[in-house]
């Protein structure tokens, strides 16, 4: 029997309602058809974003949306997405499938698609290939109120107010898509661009992100940090999960794994904890106050696309290996909450880990969407302090061709917060395959009333299809008792389980 300790005494922090943010940009199918059908289609719309996946977002409460891109971003230039549709410039997309982009989406959509799903905005902006000009007028044209010639263009092209825009991104991935620089020269242009981040709005300072590492770069985060921690609010990090295929250097199937395969990809996601501690090491260097906040605004699984779909559209299916990613990830968030700020999965509909799936006018929830309504529950909570026993293997590194180096996967992960009205609510990861989890809870100082549980969990591949569309779902779940101070629980393998303890 393991034991999993809540304290409702120990209020570590805030968990920010943005950890469990979305990512979507001009890429594949995620804004075209997945996002956006366009006022004339038939697929039923509001000003062309299509309802089915409006609703479900809401539904499961996407509290940030980050927009254009990804590599997209540093290509993006703002001025051809807005005006008359008809005269928007077509250009390529480089980046991702050489596809006609019409630039039909833009600002003026974002932040409409925004007030249809009651989110926040993330607008991403271009250091790659942009200028500083480019960035002061995309910012004026979308945050100021008063006589500009990018606010008088910004009513001419249909919008009276200006928008909202909490954060802004000061180029991304500018180790590689974004410019291949150098950090130092990087932290020097954050610092150029940011000065002509206007704050218009007396009452709302847009929140500036600046680009940081991929995965283990500690070197680019120490070189960044030193520039622009007097300047940046947040530092943000990429971290993808994918495992490869050492002979053929392709990455592995979404649907199609061993059990071997299982277990790394859950290992690899794992090591997340880790590499995010350690980065805030570095972070806390040159910032003893803490100043400057973690964004993880890139994260998920990246697999081969599906057969015969366009290899730039990254294109995947999602099982519940997936789900048991985005679980534990989550957990890994809420643990580090004092530090991250916001997270962006990647990236919403259509590509990668993608919460929704879309074929012509069909649209299926993934498991992932399951886990994210789940959590929903987590945001802005007060994250308590809790332990749960485990044990831990130590699986095959996937990133080691010689496959002599290991990660560690403990079976169980957990995090708990309590909200408002003072109801703890506790999800709790069985990595396992084929074990279950015997696991007696105890919420310390605590008279439990009542607890209502409900699981995601299923065999390791499982997927929703366009024909089998409920196959994997969120159930309520009966297999615990309540006890004086807690309860017991027998949690089945591959399973994601929501306490809800009053
Ligand atoms: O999410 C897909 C791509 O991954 C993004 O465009 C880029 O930032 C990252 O490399």
């Amino acid at each position: 029997m393991e034991k999993y300790l809540i304290n409702p005494n120990q209020k570590i922090s805030r968990i920010s309602k943005d950890i469990y943010g979305h990512f979507s940009e001009h890429l594949g199918r995620c804004i075209y058809e997945g996002l956006y059908v366009g006022e004339d289609s038939d697929i039923p719309n509001v000003n062309g974003m299509r309802t089915d996946v409006v609703q479900a977002l809401r539904d499961m409460g996407l509290p940030v949306l980050r927009w254009p891109g990804g590599c997209f971003a540093d290509e993006y230039h703002w001025k051809d997405g807005v005006g008359p549709k008809e005269t928007r410039k077509r250009i390529l997309n480089t980046h991702w499938g050489r596809v006609v982009e019409d630039n039909s989406f833009g600002t003026h959509e974002f932040f409409e698609l925004c007030r249809q799903l009651g989110c926040d905005a993330y607008i991403n902006g271009n250091v790659g290939s942009g200028t500083v000009r480019e960035m002061n007028e995309w910012v004026e044209y979308m945050t100021f109120d008063g006589t500009s010639p990018m606010a008088q263009l910004r009513r001419d092209n249909g919008r009276e107010e200006p928008w909202v825009v909490t954060y802004f991104g000061v180029g991304n991935e500018n180790w590689g898509c974004g410019g291949n620089m150098d950090p130092e020269y990087y932290g020097c242009l954050f610092k150029q661009y940011e000065t002509y981040i206007r704050n218009y709005d007396p009452d709302h300072r847009i929140y500036r992100i600046a680009c940081g590492p991929n995965e283990e770069d500690y070197h680019w985060t120490d070189r960044v940090m030193d520039k622009v921690k007097h300047k940046a609010n947040g530092l943000s990090l990429h971290y993808y999960t994918d495992i490869w295929d050492h002979e053929t250097r392709s990455k592995k199937s979404a649907t199609e794994f061993t059990p071997l395969q299982y277990d790394m990809t859950l290992a690899q996601a794992y090591r997340i904890d880790g590499i995010i501690t350690r980065h805030i090491e570095v972070m806390n260097r040159h910032d003893r106050q803490h100043r400057v906040d973690l964004i993880v605004d890139e994260w998920g699984t990246w697999y081969e696309v599906e057969p015969g779909t366009n290899p730039g559209f990254l294109y995947q299916q999602n099982t519940m290996r997936d789900a048991m990613v985005a679980a534990l990830t989550l957990n890994i968030f809420n643990k580090h909450s004092d530090r991250i700020r916001m997270a962006n999965i990647a990236q919403t509909v259509n590509v990668l880990q993608s919460v929704a799936l879309t074929e012509g006018e069909k649209m299926l929830l993934t498991p992932t969407y399951y886990v994210f309504k789940m959590f929903r529950e987590h945001q802005n909570n007060t994250l308590l302090g809790s332990f749960i026993t485990t044990s831990v293997r130590d699986i095959p590194d996937c990133k080691d061709a010689s496959g002599r180096g290991t990660k560690p996967l403990p079976q169980l992960i957990e995090s708990a917060s309590i909200d408002e009205n003072g109801t703890i609510w506790a999800t709790v990861v069985n990595t396992s395959a084929d074990q279950e989890a015997q696991v007696a809870c105890q919420v310390a100082d605590t008279a439990v009333k009542d607890v209502k549980a409900e699981i995601l969990t299923g065999s390791t591949g499982d997927f929703n299809t366009f024909d089998a569309p409920n196959y994997v779902k969120t159930v309520a779940f009966t297999d615990y008792k309540v006890t004086a101070d807690g309860f017991t629980a027998t949690l089945p393998p591959c399973s994601v389980t929501r306490f809800e303890i009053k």
